[in-house]
């Protein structure tokens, strides 16, 4: 994402609306094409059967495989590509490869691969969870990218892994799950309309052209996530209704003491020490692989870290930042999210 817009995001974030700690279960919510939804809190069965579902183990290894070198074009990238494709296909998802090719500075012509990963590849509707998995070419040093993006892509695999079971529903219904890992976020040079979102921007344009963004529900991207005590906003009004299910789901969880190491100066985290912040800020965005989608009137739940991890785009983005801990209750509430979210806007018409 841009650095400028960052600033302007910092900036900001000193003059937020902060909307009222409401509880939102039940609330409506007007949709893409005017559809009506309403967000509805799991039962207490599901949530007490979905909360201990997890594996450190394989959010490690995930980690791991995608946790090397990356930049489009590289063996890296090839490896990575390889990896997170055969994951899902083991897991019996239905993996598609969006190639296209486009001239870039520095690097010349090359080969871009979106990955698009669904559920139920016969779906009407789906929920979209997203990362980038390319990562930025430096001149003067090796990247690495934990939390931008391996950790992101890692936990969409991940969470692929621990749900695949509650996921079974899902895998016939009309309302579905897809994951997109796109490629070419970063830019090669400097960060511009022409130099950054390659794939995204590709798969956008190609979506609105044969209809297929219509099908997308909403699109929640995440990014910066891995290292510790992460912080996120909404931005957008029209998601605000399911933003606010992941701030009450950090707070079910906090509850059920079902968050590892939820402490901050040695008590349960409360705000504004919780990851999910209970402000919108509406007069500011991020510049990331949601614009295009943004542009073509997608839901969008951003998912980003603010303000920016402090080893941002540096050589210090590496394995020894992740919090493991933190990742992994953030993965948690996010998985408990989809659950929600697919549980209780199937019959929406
Ligand atoms: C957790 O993941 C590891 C590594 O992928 C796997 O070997 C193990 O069987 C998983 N554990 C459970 C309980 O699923
Ligand atoms: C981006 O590319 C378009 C089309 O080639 C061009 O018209 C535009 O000026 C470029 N924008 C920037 C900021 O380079
Ligand atoms: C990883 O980052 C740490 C600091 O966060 C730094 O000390 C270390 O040199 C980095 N490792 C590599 C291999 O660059
Ligand atoms: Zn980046």
């Amino acid at each position: 994402m841009s650095l400028l817009k960052a600033y302007f995001a910092l900036l900001f974030l000193l003059c937020v609306n902060v909307f009222a700690k409401k509880d939102v279960n039940g609330d409506f919510y007007v949709g893409r094409n005017q559809m009506i939804y309403r967000t509805e809190e799991l039962s207490q069965e599901k949530f007490l059967a979905y909360s201990p579902l997890s594996n450190g183990t394989h959010l490690r290894e995930a980690v791991k495989n995608i946790l090397v070198p990356r930049v489009v074009g590289s063996a890296g990238h090839t490896m990575v590509r390889d990896y997170i494709a055969s994951d899902l296909r083991d897991l019996n998802w239905n993996v598609e490869i969006d190639k296209f090719h486009e001239t870039v500075p520095i690097l010349g012509k090359l080969h871009f691969h979106n990955i698009i990963a669904r559920l139920n590849p016969d779906a009407e509707r789906y929920l979209v969870l997203a990362c980038h998995y390319d990562s930025k070419y430096f001149e003067e040093f090796e990247f690495l990218g934990a939390t931008d993006s391996a950790v992101p892509c890692a936990m969409l695999l991940n969470m692929a892994h621990v749900l695949q079971e509650a996921l079974e529903p899902f895998r016939n219904s009309k309302l579905s799950l897809m994951f997109i890992f796109f490629d070419g976020e970063e830019a090669f040079k400097e960060w511009g309309p022409n130099d950054s979102i390659y794939g995204a921007r590709h798969l956008a344009k190609r979506w609105e052209d044969d209809g297929t963004i219509n099908r997308l529900d909403m699109l929640v991207l995440l990014d910066l996530i891995g290292a510790a005590d992460p912080t996120f906003y909404n931005f957008f009004p029209n998601t605000e209704a399911w933003y606010s299910r992941l701030i009450s789901l950090e707070e079910r969880l906090s509850n059920a003491d079902m968050l590892d190491h939820y402490i901050s100066n040695g008590i349960s985290r409360q705000y504004p020490n919780r990851y999910f912040q209970p402000n919108t800020m509406r007069s500011s965005f991020v510049e990331d692989d949601h614009i295009p989608f943004l542009k073509r009137n997608v839901p969008i739940l951003h998912l980003i870290t603010l303000p920016f991890p402090s080893v941002w785009h540096t050589k210090d983005d590496n394995e020894s930042i992740i919090d493991y801990l933190a990742t992994e209750n953030i993965a948690r509430i996010l998985r408990l999210f989809i659950m929600e979210y697919l549980l209780s806007s199937q019959h929406s018409e």
